[in-house]
């Protein structure tokens, strides 16, 4: 099945999904419930639980066994998303082709949906009741909780931040890349694995080594969509990190030497993939995806 087939799959199941979860919009808390419906259905590419579900189809397992870490992985991705775009932070007026949640309702609504987002992911873990999964679920709470927090994509913002008109060294924006985008994107991976429940231990190493490859292109490939691609396609405002000052694979070694980063974490990542049969194509297609994307 070509990638943008399975994209569209996934996306189509995880949204429904998601739809079951969220909050009824006229509960105790309209506003809020609205801000994080809004922010949570304007079109994102759901990369996240692709990659759960793409982990799962590897190991032979079906999708209905992963769905709740589908959806936990893209709540987290959401309300980083919310948070990022603050003015305390990105300043960010335009996500996903929408005006960003704090310019679409307010500052507080915005801050108080990521907050919200963010329980209910780990929520919908713990309630999570599929067959096979109780015995991993702590082990998949453990992981998401990690890989969104101080020693993950919470650290990678603190370093991006601080890192505002600094000259990092390749290193060290490597290090910020791998916390802010690559913990979650691993852990999506880890998810999917610890869902299906059936993954060796080599396997287990070969996914890891995986997701960290195309987590860190991922993030060279937002680098370099930031310099190379439109606002429109984009739905978020291209241009934006060398307004802000921001340290990037494009600012510190320009865009040829940004590319060729990306490819080579893409055919570290298709090496890592190589005890896996075909099952495991999905995988080897949404890397591919990750480096030739446009938005
Ligand atoms: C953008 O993520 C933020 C980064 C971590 C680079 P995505 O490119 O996955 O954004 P959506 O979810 O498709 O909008
Ligand atoms: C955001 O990185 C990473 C997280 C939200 C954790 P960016 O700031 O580069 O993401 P965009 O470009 O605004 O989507
Ligand atoms: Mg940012
Ligand atoms: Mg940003
Ligand atoms: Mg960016």
């Amino acid at each position: 099945m070509p990638v943008n087939e399975f994209l569209k799959q996934c996306q189509s199941r995880v949204n429904s999904v998601l739809e079951q979860h969220l909050p009824g919009q006229n509960g105790v808390a309209p506003r809020l419930f609205r801000a994080m419906h809004y922010s949570v259905f304007n079109g994102g590419k759901r990369i996240r639980p692709v990659l759960v579900y793409a982990t799962a189809q590897a190991l032979n397992a079906p999708f209905s066994k992963c769905d709740n870490a589908a959806c936990a992985v893209e709540l987290i991705h959401t309300y980083s998303l919310i948070h990022d775009d603050l003015p305390s932070m990105d300043d960010d007026d335009l996500r996903r082709g929408k005006p960003t949640c704090h310019i679409a309702f307010d500052e507080a609504t915005a801050i108080l949906a990521g907050d919200a987002l963010q329980a209910l992911a780990f929520e919908i873990l713990v309630d999570d009741t599929s067959p096979g999964i109780p015995e991993n679920k702590l082990k998949m709470i453990a992981q998401l909780a990690h890989a969104s927090g101080a020693h993950g994509m919470v650290a990678g913002q603190a370093i991006d931040l601080a890192s505002v008109g600094a000259r990092l060294t390749l290193d060290e924006l490597k290090q910020m890349h791998r916390h802010k985008t690559g913990a979650l994107i691993a852990a999506s991976v880890n998810l999917g694995a610890l869902a299906a429940g059936n993954a060796s231990q080599q396997q287990r190493r070969a996914l890891q080594k995986y997701a960290e490859c195309i987590g860190l292109a991922f993030q060279i490939k937002d680098d370099i969509l930031d310099v190379e691609g439109d606002t429109a396609t984009l739905g978020k405002q291209q241009g934006a990190d060398v307004a802000n000052g921001k340290p990037t694979y494009t600012s510190i070694l320009g865009l040829e030497q940004a590319r060729n980063s990306a490819l080579e974490q893409h055919q570290l990542a298709m090496e890592a993939l190589s005890l896996f049969d075909k099952n495991a194509d999905h995988l080897r297609n949404l890397s591919a995806y990750i480096i030739e994307r446009n938005k």
